[in-house]
């Protein structure tokens, strides 16, 4: 990928045995600790901890200059887990500036995309392999990692502007949660969205 101030086109190549790309200028972990008050079951939460702060996900991004014009991407690896009954999944947020859209591609694994607006629309959509995901603008996104065994890796492009809001998922949550009551990926009401 180009450096912050080259303006050339560019590719980068993504091995897939070990989805890895060539190149990247940050890596990104997010740990359980980084994690707090966003699962529901909140006694696994802390019974998990005490085992090991355990990687939840990792962002390896390819920078570019943060203006109009520009668009930032990188790749996003969630691995396989549960808290409770919930799935590994990302923090989520909004576009600081909200009417930005972003594209995902599925590399590989099985997930799902939960999504909401401000003004109270919800959707959850299947991330596969060669599957195309548009989020369009204000809609606040969270990848789910649904995979038995397998990372869910995808690809991600969004305009360098952005910026990203997580407060309000943090004091909100989502109002979809993705569980496993026992009988695979279950779209359910989260019990402690905040209105
Ligand atoms: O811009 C995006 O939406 C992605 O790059 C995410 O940042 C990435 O998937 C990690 O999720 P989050 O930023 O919510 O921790
Ligand atoms: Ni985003």
């Amino acid at each position: 990928m180009p450096s912050l101030h080259d303006n050339a086109p560019s590719t980068t190549r993504i091995r897939f045995a070990r989805v890895e790309a060539d190149r990247y200028d940050t890596h990104i972990t997010r740990n359980l600790s980084s994690m707090r008050g966003q699962f529901v079951d909140e006694q696994a939460y802390r019974r998990l901890l005490a085992a090991g702060d355990a990687l939840l996900y990792e962002v390896f991004e390819f920078k570019r200059p943060e203006v109009p014009g520009e668009l930032l991407s990188g790749i996003s690896v969630v691995h396989p887990g549960r808290v409770g009954d919930e799935y590994y999944m990302t923090k989520g947020h909004f576009h600081q500036v909200l009417e930005t859209a972003e594209v995902y591609y599925c590399l590989s694994g099985r997930g799902m995309m939960v999504m909401e607006t401000p003004e109270g629309e919800w959707s959850v959509k299947a991330l596969e392999p060669g599957g195309i995901l548009y989020v369009p603008p204000r809609w606040a996104h969270r990848s789910v990692n649904v995979g038995a065994s397998e990372d869910l890796v995808t690809l991600f492009v969004y305009p360098a502007h952005a910026g990203h809001d997580y407060g309000t998922i943090e004091r909100k949550g989502f109002r979809k949660l993705v569980v496993d009551r026992g009988n695979g990926p279950e779209v359910v009401d989260n019990p402690r969205w905040v209105s």
